[in-house]
């Protein structure tokens, strides 16, 4: 990320400066917690004898059948009762144990497990599909949230949902931040998979060129995301492709100010009416507009007329030394997601949030190899700073899985970021 206003590069990801320390290395490898199962095993002879070929599980159903066997003749009443008590109990663990078929409970008396029959459908899923199969015509009934559910021979099998699935392919999108970074990989990844981009993007110079790279599946229009008039006329472009079913909002900017610094001077209160101007009220902007824009959609099989996704970071939870700004924006990003969501949802919008973590985009590009290095250290798994396609294949995700609302999802390969 760029620093507002300007082309110098001061500014901070969710990492300010300071935190190039490594945060201390996690403990790597882990244990593969295999565990065996076999412990505590009673091998041993079963009392009444094992037969060849009988399994060791067999052996234990003997012995416990024999012994709930000679119990029954002790108390010498509810016969018939004992007796199935005893069959179940030979049949439960013989099943659980592998195939015995035959297998003598005590001197005077066999017990046969018969052959399973065939498995049945497990009632719940019988239930999904009687729920979903009677109300898929009708967008208003209420659904369960699983997928498609579906039974044949016995095995229940899931499959992507096409109602709860709102397809990349011929929809049309916005991306704000769309000339660098997160933004163009989500453009690249969208166009990619077929959809009409509008990169929305105050660069005037990556912006064009990148919709010259991707032809007519990619247009740019110049935008500056705090900008009403701006906003509204990235908007339109995206409508006149046809209707706007996706905006994705990663315009943003970072600076580094400690709200006293060391001489005591306090922190320029235009810097941070800045950071949050672009960052919280940019994507608000974004927001709001792409919303009136979605709500004049025709809904699709599930009442959804579109999706939005912004763009926090993990300082809006774990802010660092120097990010009051940064951390008040994107905090502001994520909190406002479920209320967004919320309003939203009557007309079948979706909002979500994905929390970055530390991600290789141009601005970390810029730093040494040795800087990079430490930053990567510092995530507990996978050991490597976040690819921007990382961000891509999740806003994609995001737009497929219709049952994703109102929800922050942090991208940080577990990383916890320090006071610095
Ligand atoms: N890179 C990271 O490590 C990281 C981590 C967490 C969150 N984020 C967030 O992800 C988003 C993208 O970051 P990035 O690393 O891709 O940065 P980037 O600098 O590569 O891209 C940001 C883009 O936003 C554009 N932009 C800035 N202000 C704008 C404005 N007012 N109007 C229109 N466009 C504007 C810039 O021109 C630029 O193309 C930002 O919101 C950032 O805060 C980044």
């Amino acid at each position: 990320m760029r620093e507002p206003g300007t082309s110098s590069s001061v500014a901070c990801g969710p990492i300010g400066p300071r935190s190039m320390v490594g945060a201390g290395s996690a403990a790597g490898g882990g244990d593969a917690g295999g565990g065996d199962a076999s412990a505590g095993d009673a091998d041993g002879d079963a009392a009444a004898g094992d037969a060849a070929g009988v399994s060791r599980s067999s052996a234990a159903a003997t012995r416990v059948g024999a012994t709930l066997c000679t119990r029954t003749r002790r108390l010498g009443r509810f016969d018939f009762l004992a007796f199935a008590a005893c069959a179940c109990a030979c049949l439960f663990l013989a099943i659980a144990g592998g195939a015995a078929t035959r297998t003598q409970a005590s001197a005077s008396m066999t017990v046969r497990i018969m052959p399973l029959p065939k498995a049945k459908a497990m009632p719940t899923a019988k239930r999904v599909l009687s729920r979903n199969s009677a109300g898929s015509s009708d967008a208003r009934r209420p659904r369960l949230g699983a997928a498609d559910t579906s039974v044949s021979s016995g095995v229940v099998c899931m499959r992507d949902s096409s109602e709860a699935k709102m397809k990349i392919e011929g929809a049309v999108a916005l991306v704000t931040g769309g000339a660098s970074g997160l933004g163009e990989a989500t453009v690249r990844r969208l166009a990619g998979g077929g959809a009409r981009v509008v990169i929305v993007d105050r660069d005037d110079k990556r912006g064009p060129a990148l919709e010259k790279e991707l032809g007519e599946r990619a247009r740019f229009v110049k935008t500056d995301v705090t900008s009403p008039d701006d906003v509204q006329k990235a908007i339109d472009a995206a409508t006149q492709l046809g209707g706007l079913r996706v905006a994705i909002s990663c315009a943003g900017v970072g600076w580094a100010a400690r709200t006293l610094n060391k001489e005591g001077q306090a922190h320029d209160l235009e810097l941070f009416k800045t950071v949050v101007g672009i960052n919280l009220i940019g994507t608000f902007n974004v927001t709001r507009l792409a919303a009136a824009a979605m709500a004049k959609n025709a809904p699709g099989d599930d009442g959804e007329r579109g999706v939005i996704i912004n763009t926090a970071s993990i300082a809006a939870f774990d802010g660092q030394i120097g990010q009051a700004a940064y951390t008040a924006s994107k905090a502001g990003v994520a909190g406002m997601t479920l209320p967004i969501a919320r309003d939203l949802s009557a007309i079948g919008i979706r909002v979500m949030t994905i929390a970055p973590g530390t991600m290789d985009t141009p601005m970390l590009a810029a730093l040494p190899e040795a800087a990079r290095q430490g930053l990567a250290a510092g995530i507990p798994f996978p050991k490597r700073l976040g690819a921007p396609d990382d961000y891509a294949r999740l806003a994609q995700h995001i737009v497929e899985n219709g049952y994703l609302n109102g929800e922050v999802i942090r991208l940080d390969g577990a990383l916890r970021m320090p006071p610095k």
